[in-house]
């Protein structure tokens, strides 16, 4: 039989270094737990970073793909309108402060529509120079070269040089970092509601305010990029909603298919209707299968009883992360983040802190340059948050694996 080292060498060898792969190789999921091919069994609290969120195998996750299975996937996507599409855009629209919607296949390309969009209404509306964004120091907006030139890491990484011009890094949580930087060249400001790759960094309400008041004030658009922190993680559908702001655009994916690929950009009908046929498009964005689980997905997520017990579960989760705080002295040195997005800083140097809780039967990941982070299933029982808590206590007081963090 395979083994998981085995499987491990096979994928050095053949897949790109990008990701290294860890020691364990899985073979399948259920619920809230992942299984390794030796048939160890892990508490999933990473989901492909926020991405199922239902967990593993969810009803309404395969409804919407056995639904679709017999009556075909791909039906002239995009010029052809079908029920899933039409059914998934109106479920979205009619839950937020948007008008329009384009169904995308994956968080970046959702982002790189949100910025086209943008620049095409500060060239219809304010000026043809008019095609500059604001965006944040620690921010992260995926890896093509629109997103990847709003994200923090462009500015380490001169071998992928020369990015996208005109993007200009503000101090998240700090307005006045941010009016600095107004000229009338900047058609949009891009933020992340909690900084995810960041470091788990929640944005201030009154921070949330200020944007709005200085986009408003200016003429300039906010384009609000939950692609980690929407659809269901905040307790809300959509994460803006949690803070009381109101964007013009927003960008999603991940949990919008809850583990299929899928993502969507959304904006008030006077900026969507500036795009002409053709301006953008996808191959395959909008197809019936995607559409079809987002559907079922965020059915299921937008029911108030399961928008509560988020609430409910990341309160829980915070308090007994607090409590194992003040149970190991300074071993933990912050828990932080917000809704389902939790971040817990250490002593400890977080490769480690990662490596022995996988060990330990927990799958988890890193933000920022030390935080742990955990985006648990969105109906993640109390007793698998227990499990959880106690596994990570259980990490740190046997810490003799562990390596203190020189930040
Ligand atoms: C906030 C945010 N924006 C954009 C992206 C990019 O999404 P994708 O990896 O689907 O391209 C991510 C992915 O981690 C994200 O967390």
């Amino acid at each position: 039989m395979t083994s998981s080292l085995d499987l491990q060498k096979r994928a050095n060898d053949i897949i790109m270094p990008l990701y290294p792969h860890k020691d364990v190789a899985l073979s399948h999921a259920d619920g809230s737990y992942v299984y390794d091919i030796e048939g160890n069994k892990y508490l999933d609290c990473a989901v492909g970073i926020a991405v199922c969120a239902l967990g593993h195998n969810h009803p309404a996750f395969k409804r919407g793909i056995t639904e679709q299975l017999d009556k075909g996937f791909t039906m002239s996507v995009g010029s052809f309108a079908t029920e899933p599409k039409v059914k998934a855009a109106e479920l979205l629209v009619g839950n937020c402060c948007s008008d329009k919607i384009f169904f995308t296949n994956s968080g970046a390309e959702a982002v790189e529509g949100s910025l086209k969009l943008a620049r095409a209404w500060a060239h219809e509306n304010k000026s043809e120079d008019c095609k500059e964004f604001i965006v944040f120091r620690n921010s992260f907006h995926g890896r093509t070269y629109g997103a990847v030139s709003a994200t923090e890491k462009s500015l380490h990484q001169p071998k992928f040089a020369p990015y996208l011009p005109g993007f200009h890094f503000a101090e998240f949580n700090n307005l006045d970092s941010v009016k600095k930087l107004i000229t009338d060249k900047i058609c949009a400001i891009m933020v992340e509601p909690v900084q995810g790759e960041g470091g788990l960094t929640s944005g201030t309400k009154e921070f949330f305010e200020g944007l709005q008041k200085l986009c408003k004030d200016n003429k300039i658009l906010l384009i609000s990029d939950e692609i980690q922190a929407g659809m269901g993680r905040m307790g809300t559908l959509f994460a803006h909603a949690h803070f009381g702001y109101e964007p013009d655009l927003i960008a999603l994916a991940k949990g919008l298919g809850g583990g299929f690929p899928v993502g969507a950009f959304m904006a008030k009908a006077e900026i969507a209707n500036i795009f002409n046929a053709g301006d953008h498009g996808s191959t395959y964005a909008g197809n019936p299968l995607a559409t079809n689980v987002a559907y079922h997905v965020v059915s299921e997520i937008v029911q108030p009883d399961f928008l509560a017990r988020v609430k409910e579960a990341s309160a829980y989760f915070i308090k007994k992360l607090n409590a194992l705080h003040n149970e190991t002295g300074n071993t933990i040195t912050s828990v932080k983040g917000e809704g389902l997005m939790i971040g817990v800083d250490t002593k400890y140097e977080i490769k480690g802190l990662l490596r022995e809780l996988l060990k330990n039967g927990m799958l988890a990941t890193q933000a920022g340059k030390n935080t742990l982070r955990l985006t648990p299933p969105l109906n993640i029982s109390n007793a698998e948050i227990d499990e959880a808590v106690e596994k990570i206590g259980n990490v740190l007081k046997d810490n003799d694996k562990l390596t203190e963090y020189e930040s």
